[in-house]
């Protein structure tokens, strides 16, 4: 089951959403300390949730989260678009402002490989009133990159940093 939460319903599910991170982040080949995950929780999400267009959505298993997906609508002068156009102008001029801002998507990793993460994706994505959407993800042949290309999103750099590729997708509603 897939639900839509808004930021006070995120914050209230910090938690759970920390849970998830850490089994998804944590598993050997991703190695993110339970730190990285408590920085999750503590500050970035609360931070993400008070934009506008933020948006998240979670899969439940009997009341427990095992996944997630959320983002907002990115702005110049947050700190990954200004990456970007300091990294890519040309491909900044494009894509970069007012766009929709995929952010993070994880799966327990008990719960992996049953589809969940492409539904989540799927449900982030519907009706969005963006025209356009961005997302940062592994430069290497991981399972999400290789999500966000079976669901239409496009190369735009392969190297936005030494680990990290951009992708970029054209909405329609
Ligand atoms: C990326 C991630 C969210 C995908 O979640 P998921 O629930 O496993 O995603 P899906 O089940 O939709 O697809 C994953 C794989 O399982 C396969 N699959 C889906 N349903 C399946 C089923 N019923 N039986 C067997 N395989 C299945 C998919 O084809 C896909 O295969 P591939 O990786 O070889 O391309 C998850 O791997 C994760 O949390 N990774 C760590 C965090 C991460 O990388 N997040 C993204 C950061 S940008």
């Amino acid at each position: 089951m897939i639900e839509t939460l808004g930021a006070k319903a995120a914050s209230a599910a910090a938690d759970d959403l920390r849970e998830v991170y850490f089994s998804a982040f944590g598993a050997p080949g991703y190695d993110e300390p339970a730190e990285r995950a408590d920085q999750f929780a503590d500050e970035q999400l609360p931070t993400h949730a008070a934009r506008p267009g933020f948006k998240l959505v979670v899969a439940r298993s009997a009341g427990a989260i095992t996944g997630f997906a959320y983002g907002f609508t990115g702005e110049r002068g947050q700190w990954w678009p200004d990456r970007i156009a300091e990294a890519a102008p040309e491909i900044a001029a494009e894509w970069v402002g007012g766009h929709f801002e995929f952010v993070e998507l994880a799966v327990a990793a008990s719960a992996q490989r049953q589809g969940l993460g492409a539904d989540l994706h799927d449900a982030l994505m519907a009706d969005l009133p963006h025209s356009k959407a961005l997302l940062s993800t592994y430069t290497g042949d991981r399972p999400a990159p290789r999500l966000y290309r079976r669901k239409g999103w496009q190369l735009l750099l392969p190297h936005l940093t030494p680990t990290a590729a951009l992708y970029g997708k054209h909405l329609t509603r």
